[in-house]
């Protein structure tokens, strides 16, 4: 029923089920957490929580379900958080150490953005299954490194970005309904997201000293080195916002491309079986910051035909860029964000959880779509979090519906429409060999500096 794990601490696992078996009674008396894990009898996974407060304050409710034996974080206040609502798991500061804690099947990270490609390529060295939040990554270059050493695991681990409303019913529907054609040729999709934060002029000045519960060297983990300022957790304390305090710099994060736009890009990359862009343009009055990604911006990408639609051009619009809408009446500032496929026959504008089709031109009779019988719809995802907890538990890995050969591929896009913005250029780019083919120099945004010591292949 299992995949198989090739962990030696699996291997001791198995040895022990079989042993503790053989010695009958003897199974009462031994340390409880010993019976857990995937391949035990109770079918729980042992999960390290790395990242113990914010964000992952969010998905405790869920995680009671499974079997939480480490937790880590920098900042022993959101650790004691952490700790509280799963007593007696082992506790660390360090993810690299808590991620040879023995026993592990699997980690969720919820950990600042520039640690997140770091910690996952780790956990995917060590064979853990990962559930990593948005971004995935936060340039073109991680998410390549990702993409490969996943695609090298992926028959045995399980992976799932958490990009969590791609499991609403309405992404799903409104994946269907292109895919049958309710837009005719799909020429055009444009996603966005309307919110606008305050800009620095860069990083945070040196606003010592660092509290005695933060390990701030450890915060900044891969990152070149900044001195502390409590400006990067400013907005620390309102759980899952915190991330907003530090990700619109270079060195911690992509900016709000990496934050909505993960989500929200989402919904256009699932309906169109997206691959990566072959050309790349973006578009802002903004002048290119060393220390802060763009606000307002719009990227456009080339998008390659498939089997079953031809090229299109997706754009992603961001800090109250809109696109050009079909009617008037349409007011897209009441969207705080959202999808707008344009096809050579209608339009479908969407949300997260609403859609509404607009056929127009003459013969916008809608005889040229059939919607789909409802046995031959896609079936909705029951709940995102199952969805990678039962891959990880039942031998079909690959299968969860943000894996990281979709989500790097996604992220790889939006961070190119970055490297368009920094270059000041339109690209054209190589997804087989990661490449810029046409602006040598443009090359450079497809990475970012590392402090020394610091390796994603630890
Ligand atoms: N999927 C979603 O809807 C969603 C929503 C909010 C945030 N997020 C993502 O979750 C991540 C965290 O966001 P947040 O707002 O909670 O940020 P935050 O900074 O408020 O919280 C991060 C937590 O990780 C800890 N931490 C920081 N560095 C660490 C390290 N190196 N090792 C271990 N622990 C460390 C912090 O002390 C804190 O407890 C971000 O990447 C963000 O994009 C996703």
């Amino acid at each position: 029923m299992n995949p198989p794990l090739t962990t030696s601490s699996t291997l001791s696992r198995r040895k022990f089920i079989t042993g503790a078996a053989a010695t009958g009674a003897g199974l009462m008396f031994l340390p409880k957490t010993k019976l857990f894990g995937a391949n035990a009898p109770n079918n729980k996974l042992n999960i390290a929580m790395i990242g113990a407060w914010g964000r992952a304050s969010q998905h405790y409710n869920w995680l009671k379900n499974e079997n939480i034996v480490a937790v880590c974080d920098v900042d022993k206040n959101n650790l004691a958080k952490g700790l509280a609502e799963f007593p007696g798991a082992t506790t660390y500061e360090d993810w690299r150490k808590c991620l040879d804690h023995k026993g592990l099947d699997a980690i969720i990270c919820c950990t600042p953005d520039h640690t997140h490609a770091f910690i996952t390529n780790w956990a995917l060295n060590r064979d853990l299954h990962v559930f990593m939040e948005k971004p995935l990554a936060i340039t073109v270059n991680e998410a390549r490194a990702v993409r490969k050493k996943y695609l090298e695991k992926k028959s045995k681990l399980a992976t799932q970005v958490g990009t969590f409303r791609h499991a609403f019913p309405n992404v799903t529907r409104v994946r269907d309904m292109i895919r049958a054609g309710a837009v005719g040729k799909i020429k055009e999709v444009h996603a966005w997201g309307t919110s606008r934060w305050p800009v620095p002029a860069g990083y945070a000045p040196a606003a010592g000293p660092v509290p005695a519960h933060l390990n701030f060297d450890l915060w900044l983990g891969p990152s070149p080195e900044h001195p502390y300022s409590p400006e990067y957790f400013r907005l620390g304390q309102r759980p899952g916002l915190g991330c907003q305090s530090y990700n619109k710099y270079w060195d911690f994060g992509m900016g709000y491309a990496g934050d909505w736009g993960s989500h929200v890009f989402d919904v256009a990359w699932n309906a169109l079986d997206a691959e990566l862009p072959q050309k790349i343009k973006a578009i802002s009055d903004e002048k290119s910051n060393p220390a802060i990604t763009p606000l307002e911006m719009s990227s456009l990408f080339t998008i390659p035909a498939n089997s079953w639609r031809n090229e299109v051009r997706v754009v992603w619009h961001q800090g109250g860029k809109l696109p050009s809408v079909p009617a008037e009446w349409i007011d897209l500032e009441k969207f705080k964000s959202g999808v707008l496929f344009k096809g050579d026959q209608g339009f479908l504008l969407c949300d997260f959880d609403n859609r509404v089709l607009i056929p127009f031109g003459k013969d916008a009779d809608l005889s040229y779509f059939a919607p789909l019988a409802k046995d031959k719809a896609t079936p909705i995802i029951p709940s995102f979090f199952e969805n990678w907890t039962s891959a990880c538990k039942n031998g079909s890995p690959a299968n969860t519906c943000c894996n990281f050969e979709y989500g790097s591929k996604m992220v790889e896009t939006l961070a190119l429409g970055l490297a368009a913005f920094r270059a000041g250029a339109e690209l054209e780019y190589d997804g087989s060999t990661g490449r810029i083919t046409n602006n040598e120099a443009a090359n450079q945004f497809l990475t970012k500096p590392y402090r020394s010591g610091w390796t994603m292949e630890g």
